[in-house]
């Protein structure tokens, strides 16, 4: 899925290019993105829509698979929601077209890594899910079910 995800990036990339690739300095100035043009004239820059830049910091990852793949599953919602938020907003089939085809991968990928959830959660000597994985770190799982009264753990065996 990493490799298909940095090709997604590479279509965007490519899109974002033939839309700014002629762009007039009035074309610059109206549509917003005279900052941009600033900072990094018309070349392809990966930020955020709101302009923070893209950094490795984004990426979550705690080590303990229940945790991941919940993060991975959440990582593919908001793509989703992202795409269709694009769709809302543009009127131009030819990026319409690939945001609808980035947007069904996402869907996908979102339901693979449900799979993986689910065999991982399967193959674990207790099926827990959601709050506590007392496979990855033993001593918190316990010292959070000492103070039960405190924190209400759900199990679904
Ligand atoms: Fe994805």
């Amino acid at each position: 899925m990493g490799t298909e995800e940095l090709g997604h990036l590479e279509m965007i990339a490519s899109i974002v290019h033939q839309l700014t690739r002629k762009m007039s300095d009035q074309d610059i100035i109206s549509s917003g993105l005279d900052t941009y043009f600033v900072d990094h004239t018309a070349g392809v820059y990966p930020q955020f829509a709101s302009g923070t830049p893209w950094t490795a910091a984004t990426i979550a990852v705690k080590g303990d698979v229940i945790t991941d793949l919940t993060e991975d599953m959440a990582a593919e919602q908001k793509a989703r929601t992202t795409y269709d938020n694009i769709l809302r907003m543009s009127d131009d089939p030819d990026v319409n077209n690939v945001i609808r085809f980035l947007r069904e991968r996402e869907v996908v990928h979102f339901q693979r890594f449900g799979e993986a959830l689910r065999l991982a959660t399967e193959k674990m000597d207790q099926k827990n899910m959601y709050i506590v994985n007392p496979a990855f770190d033993s001593s918190a799982a316990n010292k959070s079910t000492q103070n039960s009264a405190q924190v209400k753990i759900r199990r679904y065996n």
